[in-house]
């Protein structure tokens, strides 16, 4: 499998690029649109061509690249088929493997951060990667308080569908504030601070309540933009876009 992890500094999004040896088909996990010359750069120096991007959640933080890419090189919109966008050319459903060629993605329904939260998990016999979105962060979790989040939704995701996966599992996260790159679900389970050693589900809403978190600068355009699978709906301009706090947490 080839694989890359790619930053985008301003919302600090990770996107992963995973490619299938075998049969060159190759995807985007969530895309930035302030980064798609980048993507496509490396995509370029790899010998690639992009087949499809695809989508974690609709994001609050940032706009997704997937219209823009599927413009510039044909690539196919997925999203979580519950978003129910126009815009989106395909939908994905847990239970119901996606093929990146001769890789199996599987879908993890993860409401919490949003209602319709969806990670992806690609197991190729010798790796295991989660790729949990905004659901489950570095020592972190994404936020419960906004868009259609619920705190007691997360933990339960959380708990039954991450840490019930192998302990070597590697977590690949949608965001990452603190420089850190990739963690494992053994290190989330005894480390994570909101969720780690066993944590109640008492406690973890607790904890999410007592945040009090700034109001996302972009969600009032993000939402609406990632509807429409990347498009500003208010042409923005560059001061909408003013640099967030590191605590926006997606
Ligand atoms: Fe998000």
């Amino acid at each position: 499998m080839l694989f890359r992890q790619l930053f985008e500094p301003e919302s600090s999004t990770y996107t992963y690029l995973v490619s299938c040896p075998d049969t060159g088909v190759t995807a985007l996990i969530d895309p930035v649109l302030a980064t798609v010359e980048r993507d496509l750069s490396q995509l370029h120096q790899m010998g690639l061509k992009l087949d499809y991007t695809i989508d974690t959640h609709v994001h609050a933080d940032h706009l997704t690249g997937a219209r823009r890419l599927r413009e510039l090189s044909g690539s196919r919109i997925v999203y979580p088929a519950m978003v129910e966008a126009v815009c989106v050319d395909i939908g994905l459903r847990e239970g119901e493997a996606f093929r990146i060629g001769n890789l199996a993605l599987q879908p993890l329904f993860t409401p919490g951060h949003t209602d319709h939260h969806h990670a992806y998990l690609i197991d190729n016999g010798t790796q295991k990667m989660l790729f949990s979105g905004d659901a489950l962060l570095i020592d972190a979790c994404g936020r419960t308080d906004f868009q259609s989040g619920d705190a007691r939704s997360l933990y339960r995701s959380i708990h039954d569908k991450f840490f019930t996966l192998p302990d070597e599992t590697l977590v690949y996260p949608c965001h990452d504030y603190e420089g850190r790159f990739v963690s494992t679900i053994a290190q989330e389970k005894s480390r994570n601070p909101r969720l780690g050693q066993n944590r109640s589900l008492e406690e973890f809403v607790q904890i999410m309540e007592e945040m009090d978190l700034p109001y996302p600068r972009k969600i009032d355009v993000a939402v609406p933009g990632n509807e429409a699978c990347g498009v500003n709906p208010r042409s923005a301009g560059e001061a909408e876009y003013t640099v967030l706090s590191k605590h926006d947490q997606g």
